[in-house]
Formats: C-alpha cells, sequence, structure tokens
C-alpha cells in the first residue's frame, strides 16, 4: 500500500520589529479541516509523550516554543524530525506511530487534528499497530 508520507509544512512569517507573527488557515495552509487544537506544555525533562498511532485523525504539530523531537514509524522505518521552529509544522498521516521526546525546558507542542478527540481512534499497543500495518500491505 502506497502510505502518505510526513513532511514539513511552511507557514507565512511575518517579521516585524514588534516581533514575528504566523498563522495558519483550515483548509488552506494544512491539508485537512481543522477540527481539535490540543497543546502540550510544562513536560518534565526526559519525559515522552505520544507512543501511539491513529486510524481516522491526521495532525500537523507545531513546536510554537522551544524544540522537541518527533519520531515517525511506519512499522518498518522510523524518521526523526527535530521542531524548533514557529513557522513550520510536521504533517503526520494515518498509519504512523508517533513518539515525542527531548522536550526543552517551556518548549510547548501544538498539535492541529482532523478529528474530534475519540479514545476509539487510537492504537496504543504496537504489536497491534505492527499488525494493522502488515494487513494494509496485503
Ligand atoms: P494522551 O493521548 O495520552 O497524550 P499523548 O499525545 O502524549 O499521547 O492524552 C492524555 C489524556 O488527555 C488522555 O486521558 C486523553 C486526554 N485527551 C483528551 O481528552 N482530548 C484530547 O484532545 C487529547 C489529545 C487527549
Amino acid at each position: 500500500m502506497n502510505k502518505e508520507r510526513p513532511y514539513i509544512i511552511p507557514f507565512p512569517k511575518i517579521f516585524d520589529p514588534r516581533g514575528s507573527l504566523s498563522f495558519v488557515e483550515g483548509g488552506n495552509h494544512i491539508p485537512f479541516q481543522i477540527a481539535r487544537v490540543y497543546w502540550i506544555y510544562d513536560v518534565p525533562a526526559g519525559e515522552a509523550r505520544g507512543s501511539h498511532s491513529h486510524i481516522h485523525n491526521k495532525s500537523v504539530i507545531i513546536a510554537v516554543g522551544g524544540s522537541f523531537t518527533v519520531h515517525l514509524s511506519d512499522g518498518k522505518r522510523t524518521e526523526s524530525f527535530t521542531l524548533n521552529r514557529p513557522y513550520e509544522g510536521l504533517y503526520v498521516p494515518t498509519g504512523y506511530w508517533r513518539t515525542l521526546d527531548n522536550f526543552s525546558s517551556g518548549s510547548v507542542c501544538m498539535v492541529l487534528a482532523s478529528h474530534p478527540y475519540s479514545e476509539d481512534d487510537y492504537i496504543r499497543d504496537y504489536n497491534e499497530f505492527l499488525t494493522a500495518c502488515e494487513n494494509d500491505d496485503e
């Protein structure tokens, strides 16, 4: 199966002596309609977040402050993206196992999501994820 790949999306950035500004518009800069926004902050040093995959939900992950690393696995290969620019986002299609780590002090991870929160959309067991990948390949 030809899986959609993750990629970095550059956002508009407006530099100004008063400070910089970036923005996104649903259906314009983001390849899905935004149904939900959440953000992760106050992550203690050495902690990791994520460790799950989604069945339907797609995401764009933005380091609006500080930096962290996103590891994305399709069940065979893992690609890692260090995010540290508020003017870009990482598009995460369905079918990728994601883990986030290496959070810098004070960093903020903002996530734009294509679906409202539903626990039924999560795969949180890695072996279950691998089985889903194998079934996709058939
Ligand atoms: P969790 O999925 O464990 O966060 P991570 O992205 O690090 O894996 O979510 C933590 C808790 O927050 C869990 O009880 C589900 C809840 N939650 C919501 O209620 N709404 C949301 O939009 C999200 C992302 C999580």
